[in-house]
């Protein structure tokens, strides 16, 4: 396997440019199960988790054209013909949004079987919710040998369904499923993330009839069929916010060019509040520290717009540094501390006590070697190594090909020192 070395206690300084958005770019992928036309994504980042997904499409019966550009990939993707209804367990348990299909297909096709997800391994992530919606909108649910059974043989319908939790995976689920059903479909406490409002966005071009984008009441007027479309992937807001952070850290001066500062407000806010220069502009953030230490900030997890979950491993990891004890709470996924014991091996002081962890900010962090356990705590991982002294070994780093492209070149292209050794 693959490892990342990084020889840090030096500050990023340069611009980095950021990629399309991997949360965005997944479900937008399945929606082109939607059509038998062609939709074109452009923007789309090369990740492992794209490539994964094209093979499943593939499975389904798209052709999936990909061609390589300065800005991202464009990949069309053409279904004249479902060829097979099945989600494979062997692809579907590599990542969580491939379980996504399992919305389109039953609205294009009346039948679907798709293997229960995988993904990181952050907590229990039940798919409950998406089966109670689809259920609602009158499609028959089985649970067979770890397979989702759905069946609507004379289609979907249209359904109030009111969500007891937040959750995105299930808001993009019903909302692709609702844009083929007979008559109005409104998903209540729906996520408001901007990966939903990008797909609902890919949606509209496509054809369907949907209102309410960026609130939490979602109206889908049912149509016949979708159409092809053109449409480009919103900036990675996680992406983003992680360089941000691993700007502030090494107390650099980065511009992050393509970012839209709009999408992560939250967490440029608790920068501010840290002690950072943060300066926004259209399509681009600077981040900057000028050599006094940061102080220790407190932060909750939210549903957007909070601070996201996917930036709390790398917050924690910057907090080890700050002056004082600061506390951060998770409220999303219940397991998804697994970076503390890591961070630990670089000399950081932390607490566990639940849902919060006490971080009590230390003068130095040590090059260690370290495991990445997921996608977002091995970018915590990457953040304290570029603060240690000395050289950091960051060990099952394809958790980070699943969502950071180019990684050592955009922060090589700062001055990093950060190479990779290919495996025997
Ligand atoms: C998506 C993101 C992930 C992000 C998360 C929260 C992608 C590919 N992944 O994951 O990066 O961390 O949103 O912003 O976009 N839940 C249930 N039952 C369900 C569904 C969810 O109880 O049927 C719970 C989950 O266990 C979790 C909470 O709802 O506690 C939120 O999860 P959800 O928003 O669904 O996350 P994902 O869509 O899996």
């Amino acid at each position: 396997m693959d490892t990342i070395h990084i020889r840090g206690a030096r500050p990023l300084r340069g611009t980095i440019p950021i990629s399309g958005a991997k949360n965005a770019a997944l479900p937008l992928m399945t929606a082109a199960l939607l059509t038998d036309e062609a939709l074109k994504l452009t923007n789309v980042p090369a990740l492992t988790d794209v490539r994964s997904l094209s093979r499943l499409l593939g499975v389904l019966g798209s052709r999936v054209e990909r061609v390589t550009g300065p800005n991202g990939d464009t990949l069309t993707i053409s279904t004249p013909e479902i060829t097979s209804t099945t989600a494979p367990y062997e692809i579907v348990s590599q990542f969580r949004a491939s379980f996504w299909v399992l919305g389109p297909l039953v609205a294009r096709c009346g039948t679907a079987k798709v293997s229960l997800p995988g993904g990181c391994a952050i907590g229990a992530r039940p798919v409950d919710l998406y089966l109670k919606g689809l259920e609602k909108m009158g499609a028959e649910i089985d649970l067979v040998e770890g397979y989702v059974l759905a069946s609507a043989p004379n289609g979907l319908k249209g359904a109030i369904i009111r969500s007891p939790i937040v959750s995105v995976g299930a808001t993009h689920t019903l909302l692709m499923a609702a844009t083929l059903a007979d008559g109005e479909t409104v998903l209540e406490n729906a996520a408001r993330e901007p990966e939903i409002c990008d797909l609902a966005n890919c949606l509209i071009a496509m054809g369907a009839k949907i209102s309410g984008i960026g609130t939490s009441t979602l109206r889908i007027e049912g149509v016949e069929r979708l159409h092809g479309a053109t449409h480009q992937v919103i900036a990675d807001r996680i992406e983003a916010g992680t360089y941000a952070i691993a700007a502030a850290m090494t107390g650099g001066d980065v511009t992050l060019e393509g970012a839209s500062p709009e999408t992560f407000d939250a967490a440029l806010s608790v920068l501010r509040a840290a002690g950072a220069g943060v300066e926004t502009g259209q399509g681009h953030v600077r981040i900057f520290r000028n050599g006094e230490r940061l102080q220790a900030t407190n932060v909750v997890t939210q549903v957007f717009p909070g601070f996201p979950t996917d930036l709390q491993a790398q917050f924690m990891a910057l907090m080890t540094l700050a002056e004082g004890e600061s506390e951060i709470t998770e409220t999303i996924f219940e397991n998804r501390f697994m970076h503390v014991q890591e961070l630990a091996r670089f000399g950081a002081d932390i607490s566990l006590h639940g849902d919060k962890a006490l971080v009590r900010g230390v003068g130095k962090l040590t090059a260690a070697p370290v495991m990445a356990s997921d996608l977002r705590a091995s970018a915590a991982l990457i953040i304290a190594a570029l603060a240690a002294e000395g050289e950091t070994t960051i060990n099952r780093v394809y958790h980070l090909d699943r969502g950071f492209e180019r990684l050592e070149t955009k922060l090589g292209a700062c001055g990093a020192e950060i190479w990779r050794a290919k495996a025997q």
